[in-house]
């Protein structure tokens, strides 16, 4: 068998494995499945991502919901390196008119919260019949804003985390679990 191994690859910076890829493809149904059953009556179901982050969950996702669905996506943002700014920008709105529409927004991940709460009241003024809102992973101590997410993952501790579709800087979004960023060797590395 040839050797794929690259010296590089994982980045040296990832700390522990938090979320293994089985716990994940567990959960990741589990949540597909529930979903199937709440949204049986739609008429008209949206799946609305947060680029880029939430992508690998969403795609994951979507297969284990039988219901026929819609994909749209947004682009936003609220973060630099590993700190929270509490400012959010959209970059690239949804194409879909959600006007009637049940509307499931998903993010990878809540920190201050700041981002779903920011995006949920821009969506609510556009008249869906219904919002709820996933997301894989919760920071709950970070809160910043009171939030109910409807479809959750996993809590975790207040890690910065990288992988399965987030990304410190671009880097770790394929890889296939959880993992926290050791920040000091990050750093060192950039250097
Ligand atoms: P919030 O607006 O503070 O809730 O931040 C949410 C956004 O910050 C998410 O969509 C992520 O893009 C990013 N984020 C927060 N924590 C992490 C992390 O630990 N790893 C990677 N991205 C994170
Ligand atoms: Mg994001």
């Amino acid at each position: 068998m040839s050797d794929f191994s690259n010296p590089n690859f994982p980045y040296d910076f990832i700390g522990q494995v938090l979320i293994t890829q089985e716990q994940i493809e567990q959960r990741v149904a589990e949540l597909g499945h529930q979903i199937t059953k709440d949204y049986a009556d739609s008429e008209r179901l949206l799946l609305l991502g947060l680029l880029r982050g939430s992508v690998v969950f969403m795609t994951d996702l979507m297969r284990n919901i039988h219901l026929p669905i819609t994909l749209d996506f947004m682009s936003v943002s609220s973060y630099a390196g590993a700190t929270s700014s509490g400012f959010v920008r959209i970059d690239s709105d949804h194409k879909t008119n959600i006007h009637g529409w049940d509307v499931i927004l998903i993010d990878d991940i809540v920190d201050s919260g700041y981002t779903l709460r920011t995006v949920s009241k821009l969506l609510r003024d556009r008249q869906p019949h219904s919002l709820a809102l996933c997301a894989l992973l919760d920071k709950v101590a970070q809160h910043r804003v009171q939030l109910d997410i409807h479809y959750l993952g996993f809590e975790i501790p207040d890690y910065f985390v990288v992988g399965y579709g987030l990304d410190i800087d671009e880097k770790g979004r394929n890889l296939p679990y959880i993992a926290s960023v050791d920040l000091e060797k990050y750093q060192r590395g950039k250097k």
